[in-house]
């Protein structure tokens, strides 16, 4: 998984602080649905804060190469000349998502539920990851969906099925499985259910809702049902939380520090980095909260704290999901132990995150110790080295927040990939005091 990020490295200089008022760009995962519901709704949807990252741009290109007109971004604002559920054409070409679990994930829900083939292909990474968790529940719809024979991508779908609502109880605590069989179900016969294990993100619920779209939520199962429209809409992307949390983590490293993020999503489901942080001792204050088209948004001010560590309870997982990388670099720097338990998912990220952080800690003198779901972490001097982000974002990004607290520099290799996700992190990171360099 790792030529993708081949060509960038960062530099990162020993100490520094961070401080100010800064935005980090949308929310990944808002964005992607911005375009995909847009797409399907009828008439123009404006999006504001959206975010340009490349697992974006390859949603957004995707549905362009169905025939969807969509201007911008620019200035994160896009328009998309919505074409009805029924009126998505089919692609010339295979659809390439890059990197994106997300993309390829829940268009494979859409797509199977379309009169055309599609296929959908990803890059060196997304290539390994596992499909089988959609493609699965989608076979008992009555979608055609073929795999390689190891479950993993480029996904064949043969179109013109007649697919069937199911109820179906996800083993995996997964926002993308959930969204995926939501969207197939605006297309089959009867209603399609989905039960979550525990609590994940409910963009879609909430934006389907924010579209007109008729949708059942009780408790943890989601319900929707073919039939209803999608109404065009504004959409008012907040800042992604999983962005601000490597300066969250950052702040509490780094001594003398005091930040402010503004406009970061606090929806419930992704909250769990504030949670941990807290637990962990960090002094963060969550002010100017409010509502923004259906999303929880609020100022996240994050000041140097000393941290301890804790066993980090196993319901914030799913909550935490994608900001592990971050916390590792906190734990690393924390007074005492951390355990991390029941986070098995980590491994079929971009990266195995649980190997890749654990190998880079190790590297940097960390007593990190992986486990078949999670890691021991003991707190320590971070030191000087050369760390492997395998062209993962999130690992770049965290060892890059860890040179706040090192003893020397630290090198990563192959951190292109922070463009799927995080579009001029260098420049904003510089100006919050992080003292980085790209070559
Ligand atoms: C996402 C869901 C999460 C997360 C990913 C984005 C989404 O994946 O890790 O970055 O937008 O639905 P899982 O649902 O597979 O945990």
């Amino acid at each position: 998984m790792t030529t993708a990020g081949s060509d960038k490295t960062f530099q990162i200089q020993a100490g520094g602080k961070l401080t100010g008022e800064i935005r980090v760009p949308g929310d990944k995962s808002i964005s992607h649905r911005s375009i995909m519901l847009g797409a399907l709704a009828e008439g123009t949807t404006q999006v504001s804060g959206f975010l340009s990252g490349e697992d974006n741009l390859a949603t957004l290109n995707a549905f362009r190469d169905m025939g969807v007109e969509i201007e911008g971004p620019t200035d994160g604002r896009v328009t998309i000349k919505g074409v009805g559920l029924h009126g998505l054409k089919p692609p010339a070409k295979e659809l390439y998502l890059g990197n994106s679990g997300t993309s390829m994930r829940l268009l494979a829900g859409l797509m199977a539920a379309q009169k055309f083939d599609s296929v959908l292909t990803g890059d060196e990474s997304l290539s390994t990851r596992p499909m089988r968790r959609v493609t699965d529940p989608l076979a008992t719809m009555g979608a055609v969906v073929n795999t390689t024979d190891a479950g993993t991508p480029p996904l064949r779908i043969t179109g013109n099925q007649n697919l069937n609502g199911i109820s179906y109880d996800m083993p995996v605590a997964s926002a993308q499985v959930k969204s995926c069989l939501l969207l197939a179900g605006l297309y089959a016969e009867g209603q399609t259910c989905v039960t979550e294990p525990a609590p994940t993100r409910d963009h879609t619920e909430r934006m389907l809702q924010g579209f007109g779209y008729p949708i059942e939520r009780k408790g943890a199962t989601a319900c929707v049902k073919a039939g209803g429209k999608l109404a065009a809409t504004q959409i008012d992307v907040p800042a992604d939380i999983s962005s601000a949390t490597f300066f969250m983590v950052g702040a509490c490293i780094a001594p003398d520090s005091d930040i402010t993020l503004q406009h970061v999503g606090i929806n419930p489901t992704r909250i769990g980095v504030i949670n941990i942080l807290k637990m962990m001792g960090a002094r963060l204050d969550v002010t100017n909260e409010r509502d923004v088209g259906g999303e929880p948004v609020a100022d996240i001010r994050v000041q140097s704290s000393e941290l301890k560590g804790i066993q980090i309870p196993e319901d914030q997982v799913p909550l935490a999901i994608d900001e592990f990388p971050a916390l590792f670099v906190a734990a690393a720097c924390a007074k005492g132990e951390t355990v991390l338990t029941g986070a098995r998912e980590l491994r079929v990220k971009e990266s195995d995150r649980i190997q890749v952080m654990a190998d880079g800690l190790q590297i940097l003198g960390i007593d990190a110790r992986p486990t078949n779901d999670g890691m021991v972490i003991q707190g320590g001097q971070l030191g000087t080295g050369t760390v492997a982000s395998h062209g993962d974002h999130r690992i770049a990004m965290s060892f890059a927040m860890a040179g706040l607290r090192a003893n020397g520099p630290i090198t990563i290799t192959n951190c292109a990939n922070v463009e799927t996700s995080f579009p001029g992190f260098v420049e904003l990171a510089s100006v919050a005091g992080l003292v980085i360099q790209a070559s």
